[in-house]
């Protein structure tokens, strides 16, 4: 239809006479306005991106969204810059594409930043596209998205760049815990674009393709003489076992794009919802009878908790956060009953479970990002304490271990706490125990809560009396034997009302679910603050 027609009354009002013919060119300038935005920074640039294996921004909205549900605003927003000749080069949408669309039918905000167009670099106006997104997002309580692809501030902007660059951080530092925030890295994200996706809660990083870093090989090699590749300096692999900036790896595009519709699948739209609820066929009582033989006689052989966090969850579904960083502790999301929980467990495969620095902090945050979008905690305990070492408590153990003590203390959603063999020292206390507001803690019968395992306790309890024993070995022994039936056990605890019970271990599941219902509802009010002073 046309779009204006002679001497049309709308609302009373006489429009101005037009010819069809000028209504078409003005169709015609919207058609060719919009395919130009389309088009980004041309069919060359583009199949260059493809080259690398790397999606369009558009290809990769159309992956991450449900089908048709892309509404894009800012189309037509257009750079400002007239230095460098920039206004002779000036393309609608100015390198980012941003709107607004459904995942699982539940509505996200999103941007991606389109590399064909200046490098995907962020001029003012592309800056502020991104700003208006974070600000919907946030008026209407939906999650957002960020597909990061971009060579940074765009230098031909200069100082207008970083302003538009510090409006986003300031968004996202607004919107922490109160949206969920995912950002993905699909290709660099250098200087200090990466602080942005440092403050959203997850960041995906494509493998290969992804790069992350403060300053680049070249300038590292001048200030420091270091050789270091773009990959070995912020890879995937490096930022996902290394530094622990990255909480998702994937192979490509898609994998990770597919990651954060199951992550957005999880969790609530935002903090004030709960979790979204998936019914299940996996029975709730149904018993887990490998768990009765999970735990091996001898206290000092590993096995794997990822099988006991396996078999209680619905289906055995389990997100694993940061799989590969700390292994010593092992964070993700699974469901309970249909009701999603997030679990943090002590890997005693890796470090014996010790907590450690990298442990503490992935822990804690992982628990903040729960506590604060209203996801139900569910831990399992298996921890001989914090890892001894010099180089542990040079590099801060004491205030670091304090963030994941401050994190449990501080969270006030359901806590469940499963102590399946050691709980010992100051780590039982941090991990989830009832003296920080577990609320309901069970054990195991093989469960032992002490302030340290049998042998180092004899060896300082009883030091004097095995040395002055005619046989020092029996007598140590005895001793041993002796400390283990007081306290290797989970009766004594129980006996104080530090474990609400003990259960076999293939009751777990069933348990937990009728546990985690009667908490649903659970509320807890803390004292009025502006905010805590967590040890950062
Ligand atoms: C303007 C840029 C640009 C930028 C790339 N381009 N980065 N334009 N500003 N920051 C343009 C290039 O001119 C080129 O345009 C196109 O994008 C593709 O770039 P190539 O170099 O051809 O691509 P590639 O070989 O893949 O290398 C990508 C790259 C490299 C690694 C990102 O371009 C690069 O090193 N760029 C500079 C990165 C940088 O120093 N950014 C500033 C960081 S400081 P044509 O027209 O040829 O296609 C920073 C501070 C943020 O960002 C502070 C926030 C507070």
């Amino acid at each position: 239809m046309a779009a204006f027609t002679t001497g049309m009354l709308i609302g009373g009002v006489s429009l101005p006479s037009r010819t069809m013919a000028e209504s078409d060119e003005r169709v015609e300038e919207l058609r060719r306005r919009k395919a130009q935005a389309e088009g980004g920074g041309g069919q060359a640039r583009v199949s260059a991106q493809h080259a690398k294996g790397k999606m369009t921004a558009r290809e990769r909205i159309e992956l991450l969204l449900d089908e048709d549900s892309f509404m894009e605003v800012d189309t037509l927003v257009e750079h400002r810059c007239r230095d460098f000749e920039m206004d002779r080069n000036v393309i609608p949408g100015d390198g980012v594409v941003c709107g607004h669309g459904t995942i699982g039918g539940r509505t996200v905000y999103c941007f991606a930043q389109d590399f064909t167009v200046y490098g995907g670099s962020l001029g003012e106006m592309h800056g502020l596209k991104i700003c208006k997104i974070l600000d919907m997002a946030l008026k209407t309580g939906s999650p957002v998205i960020g597909l990061n692809d971009s060579g940074g501030a765009r230098i031909q902007e200069g100082v207008a760049s970083l302003g538009s660059y510090a409006e986003i951080f300031f968004r996202n530092v607004r919107a922490s815990g109160v949206i969920p925030q995912i950002s993905v890295i699909m290709g660099p994200c250098a200087g200090g674009a990466v602080y942005s996706p440092a403050i959203t809660d997850f960041v995906v990083m494509v493998d290969q393709t992804a790069h992350m870093f403060i300053t680049g090989p070249e300038v590292i090699k001048t200030v420091t003489n270091e050789e270091v590749t773009f990959e070995d300096l912020g890879g995937a692999s490096t930022h996902a076992t290394r530094s622990g900036v990255t909480h998702f790896t994937a192979g490509d595009d898609e994998e990770a794009l597919d990651i954060v519709r199951e992550l957005v699948g999880l969790i609530p739209s935002n903090n004030l919802e709960s979790p979204p609820v998936v019914p299940t066929s996996d029975p709730h009582d149904r018993e887990c009878e490998d768990l009765d033989s999970l735990v091996p006689e001898d206290p000092s052989q590993p096995y794997d908790i990822v099988t006991a966090i396996e078999a209680v969850l619905d289906d055995g579904g389990f997100l694993e956060v940061q799989a590969e960083f700390a292994g010593n502790i092992v964070v993700g999301f699974g469901r309970l009953g249909g009701q999603t929980v997030g679990v943090v467990a002590n890997q005693p495969r890796v470090l014996a479970g010790c907590l450690d620095i990298d442990a503490s902090i992935k822990g804690a945050r992982f628990v903040r990002f729960c506590d604060a979008f209203n996801v139900p905690l569910l831990t399992f305990v298996d921890v001989p304490g914090f890892l001894p070492g010099a180089s542990q408590e040079w590099g801060g153990i004491i205030r670091h271990g304090a963030k994941l003590l401050y994190a449990y203390a501080e969270a006030t959603v359901p806590k469940l706490t499963v102590i399946t063999r050691k709980a010992y020292g100051g780590a039982y206390d941090v991990m989830s125990s009832k003296h920080i507001r577990g609320d309901y803690n069970i054990a195991w019968p093989t469960a032992q809560l002490a302030v340290m395992g049998a042998d180092g306790a004899v060896q300082i309890i009883h030091r004097r009396r095995i040395g002055t024993s005619g046989n020092p070995e029996q007598e140590r022994e005895r001793l041993v034997d002796d400390y283990e039936e007081t306290f290797a056990n989970p009766y004594r605890a129980a006996a104080l009302g530090y474990l609400d019970d003990v259960i076999q271990p293939h009751q777990s599941r069933t348990v937990l679910i009728r546990a985690l219902g009667a908490l649903l509802e659970k509320e807890e009010i803390r004292p009025a603050r502006k905010h805590g002073n967590i040890p950062l």
